[in-house]
């Protein structure tokens, strides 16, 4: 059996802030603090024109925490030291596109923005820990968006292409995986972070730009295995969504006629083509049924056939629940609002804690596409508080991760080549759904609110300690 490796991942925007030496905007940028009026808040994950422009008014009185994060720019090189005595096997960063192409049309890349990453990867690797690179998290120069809607055009992706050239180029003897797209799905459930689709005035977006915008995406990552294969990088290839695990709410067969659909859209839709290499069948009938007529060329269909992931990879945070009846009964998710299942507790957020739920997973998408399967995203959003002598007793994250380790160990044993966990969030960052610091993920603890106010310091919680334990242990019986 492979070595699983045990890591921790942060994103560009919710982590290094750095709005300085050159770096372009960008659209979480734009993406201010609002106080929270639901679980289920999408003020600020849906921009549009308005919020945009407002964003860009020097004396704006709002507070744009994407500009900050958690200070990664500035502490970046330290956090790695704590990232070591932690044991990390494996750390996932992303790049910030606009910090190395401001408005994304620049032919060379910012030098300050690659001394930055040159730093941190060099760093890691010197530490001995693996590097899982996400190309694009969410974050696109704002430029793009708004002289070429987004991903809906290919000037955005020959932008991409620049942009994943040069890592491949630069880093390609060191990444040990690259990942051209987080959670792709997420362009359908969130289309201004997925997608860089800006709200239009009626609210509605149209299914074909969102599509279409999906498919320019599958084409920047098999363009950039493609580039990465031929170049003979060192790393391996992945592809990644949101998984949710469905159940059905009843054992009524439309219920679980429901699952089947809401899986095949929701979860496989971007996976069957980044995997399989091909359009699944039922993606015909669907753009059919929603007037969603784009153009496939015989070249990108040779294109996706011949450039393929390597290895599978997904987020899992909650489980949802699917039916054909109208219910009432919702709580929050990961991107999706669903169905309150009473066998669960839920976060105070509202997502649904289902650590068999990730077992399940692990053997659904083992089995559908028979690649080694990553675990990209994994973590609890809480509030923890910092007591005075500096520490954070957060039993309640480590309670979590010995849940859903145990099903991931579980999966192993039954046979799942599942080769890697990466917890959320490992230090402290801003939530990419909802734009506070209150909702923390990390190990470790970092002083800063939701207006930004704080030091900004670290602090080990005791799920550091416990994580270190843990991963030692595993270590031990390699
Ligand atoms: C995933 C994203 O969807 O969920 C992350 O890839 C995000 O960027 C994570 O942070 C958790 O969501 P949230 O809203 O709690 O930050």
């Amino acid at each position: 059996m492979h070595k699983m490796l045990w890591g921790g991942a942060t994103s560009a925007s919710q982590y290094e802030g750095g709005f300085v030496d050159g770096k372009g905007m960008d659209t979480q940028d734009c993406r201010p603090y609002l106080p929270r009026t639901s679980n289920a808040t999408t003020e600020t994950r849906l921009l549009d024109q308005k919020q945009i422009d407002e964003a860009k008014k020097k004396d704006s009185p709002y507070y744009y925490p994407f500009r900050v994060g958690t200070k990664g720019y500035e502490y970046g090189l330290d956090d790695i030291d704590l990232f070591k005595e932690l044991g990390l096997d494996i750390y996932r960063l992303s790049i910030s596109w606009s910090r190395l192409f401001p408005t994304g049309e620049e032919l060379t890349p910012n030098p300050k923005g690659v001394k930055y990453y040159d730093d941190l990867i060099t760093k890691l690797h010197k530490a001995g820990i693996k590097i899982f690179l996400t190309i694009n998290h969410y974050a696109i120069p704002l430029n793009l968006v708004e002289k070429y809607r987004g991903w809906t055009s290919k000037e955005t992706l020959k932008s991409y292409m620049r942009l994943s050239t040069f890592l491949l180029e630069k880093w390609g003897s060191i990444i040990d995986y690259w990942l051209p797209i987080n959670e792709i799905n997420a362009g359908y459930f969130s289309p201004f972070n997925g997608v860089a689709l800006v709200k239009p005035k009626n609210g509605k977006y149209s299914y074909n730009d969102i599509f279409l915008s999906l498919h320019n995406q599958f084409l920047a990552s098999a363009q950039t295995i493609k580039k990465g294969r031929k170049l003979n990088v060192k790393g391996k290839f992945g592809a990644m969504v949101s998984c949710f695990c469905y159940y059905p709410l009843t054992p009524k067969p439309e219920d679980n006629l429901e699952l089947v659909k809401d899986e095949e859209i929701n979860q496989w839709y971007c996976m069957d083509v980044l995997s399989k290499g091909y359009y699944s069948y039922y993606a015909f009938p669907f753009f059919k049924k929603h007037n969603i007529n784009f153009e496939i060329t015989p070249e990108d269909k040779e294109l996706l056939k011949n450039n393929t992931c390597d290895f599978v990879s997904f987020s899992y945070y909650d489980s949802s629940i699917c039916t054909v009846e109208e219910n009432k009964n919702q709580t929050a998710g990961n991107l999706v609002v669903t169905t309150k299942n009473p066998y669960l507790k839920a976060t105070e957020w509202g997502w649904q804690i289902d650590p068999i739920g990730l077992r399940t997973t692990l053997h659904k998408v083992y089995d559908r596409y028979n690649k080694p399967v990553m675990i990209a995203e994994n973590g609890l959003g809480a509030k923890d508080s910092l007591t005075k002598n500096g520490t954070v007793h957060d039993q309640y994250r480590i309670d979590y991760f010995k849940a859903h380790f145990d099903q991931i160990l579980k999966a192993r044993e039954e046979g799942v080549d599942v080769r890697g966990y990466i917890a959320w969030g490992i230090i402290d960052i801003v939530s990419a759904g909802s734009c506070e610091m209150d909702k923390r993920y990390g190990v470790i603890y970092v002083d800063a609110n939701n207006k930004g106010e704080g030091s900004y310091k670290r602090y080990k919680k005791d799920s550091f300690y416990w994580y270190r334990d843990f991963i030692e242990s595993q270590r031990k019986k390699k």
